[in-house]
């Protein structure tokens, strides 16, 4: 079996493999000889097995709504940021590497044909940039109709946030938490409005490590990194019934596996053998941001809140992400360590 990608002009040729696979086989009247088959997968389809559920609503205008996105200078936070600024909305990129964001600004410009995107420096990894982003935010807009909690580390190397939070619980979650309650004022004055989190499949791994939350005992990238993805979707659980009758509503999502940067910390000889796997099987950032851009705009959940979703469907998360005590511990936990309750 051959796997190259295919040759032909322009999209296409980033975006379909062919696959050749020789095998031998007898006719009927006894000849013995070798086919080929060829199969080209076109993984921006629809109907790619990869593509995953769609947000097909494409009438949706998303004009005088202001959303903004963590993380959108890559993967499925830019393609998101792409969409909703193709659909009319003034787009705030929270990013923490300027001249990366400035580069995605321009990219997301172009593509949309919008002029309404905009950059703001935002390290969810320090208190201080987090306030400092709402600040600046703040004496920007008067309105906030939909806040995407995208950004995220995985599985990185024993590090800390400026705080001193084991970075995937302090930057997946808390950096989060911290900025959701400083917009909440904003979303509710802006109601209906909607908060989006993007967790992952991987809660389904997740523990709540109530003795070693910030993994001072003991250290496993993965354990933190499926802890983090379960907390956004307790923090998402616990937020809509504390907003309840507000209008502000709250969705948690696993966007799929996708082909993006996110993989940057596994091993470089890992990463080079996967590659092609991750090029068929995975789905493009693009077919990534659609459960996110369904959670931010699709009418028919608008009555929904405090649940979970996947490629474009409500989905029942682990019995474990809807342990509403956990919810209320992780919840009363992340005020104090977050500076908003003493
Ligand atoms: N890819 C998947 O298969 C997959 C599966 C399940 C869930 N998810 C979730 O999807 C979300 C988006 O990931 P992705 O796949 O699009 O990965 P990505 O391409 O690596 O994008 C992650 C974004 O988060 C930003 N970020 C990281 N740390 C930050 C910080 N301290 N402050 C502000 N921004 C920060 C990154 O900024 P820099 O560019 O500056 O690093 C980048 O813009 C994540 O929450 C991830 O857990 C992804």
């Amino acid at each position: 079996m051959t796997n190259q990608p295919e040759q032909q002009p322009g999209q296409l040729k980033q975006q379909a493999i062919a696959i050749t696979i020789r095998d031998t086989c007898t006719t009927s009247e006894g000849v013995t000889g070798e086919r080929k088959v060829k199969l080209i997968v076109n993984r921006s389809s629809p109907v790619s097995p990869v593509s995953g559920g769609q947000f097909k609503n494409k009438d949706i205008r998303l004009d005088a709504k202001v959303v903004i996105i963590t993380g959108a200078n890559a993967g499925i936070g830019k393609e998101a940021a792409i969409e909703c600024a193709k659909r009319g909305a003034r787009v705030y990129m929270g990013c923490r590497d300027p001249a990366r964001m400035e580069k995605a600004r321009q990219e997301i410009l172009d593509k949309s044909g919008s002029q309404n995107v905009f950059g703001l420096e935002l390290d969810l990894a320090s208190f201080e940039s987090i306030r400092s982003f709402v600040k600046t935010f703040l004496s920007m807009e008067r309105r906030l109709h939909v806040l995407i909690n995208n950004a995220g580390v995985m599985a990185c190397p024993k590090e800390y946030t400026k705080e001193g939070f084991e970075m995937h619980f302090g930057t997946n979650h808390l950096g989060h938490f911290l900025l959701t309650n400083l917009l909440l004022d904003v979303l509710k004055r802006s109601a209906p409005s909607r908060i989006v989190t993007v967790s992952s499949l991987g809660h389904k791994w997740g523990r709540i490590n109530k003795d070693d939350i910030n993994a001072e005992k003991d250290y496993g990238e993965w354990d933190a990194y499926t802890q983090s993805k379960l907390c956004n979707i307790l923090f998402s659980r616990h937020l809509a019934k504390r907003l309840s009758g507000t209008g502000v509503n709250t969705y948690a999502l696993h966007p799929g596996a996708i082909n993006t940067e996110l993989m940057r910390h596994l091993n470089p000889c890992i990463r080079t053998m996967a590659k092609p796997v991750f090029w068929v099987f995975f789905k493009t950032p693009k077919s990534g941001a659609q459960t996110t851009l369904y959670c931010a705009m699709e009418p028919t959940i608008a009555s929904q809140t405090g649940l979970y979703y996947s490629d474009c469907k409500l989905k029942e998360p682990e019995p474990h992400a809807k342990d509403d005590s956990t919810a209320e511990w992780l919840w009363n936990l992340s005020e104090r360590l977050t500076g908003l309750s003493h």
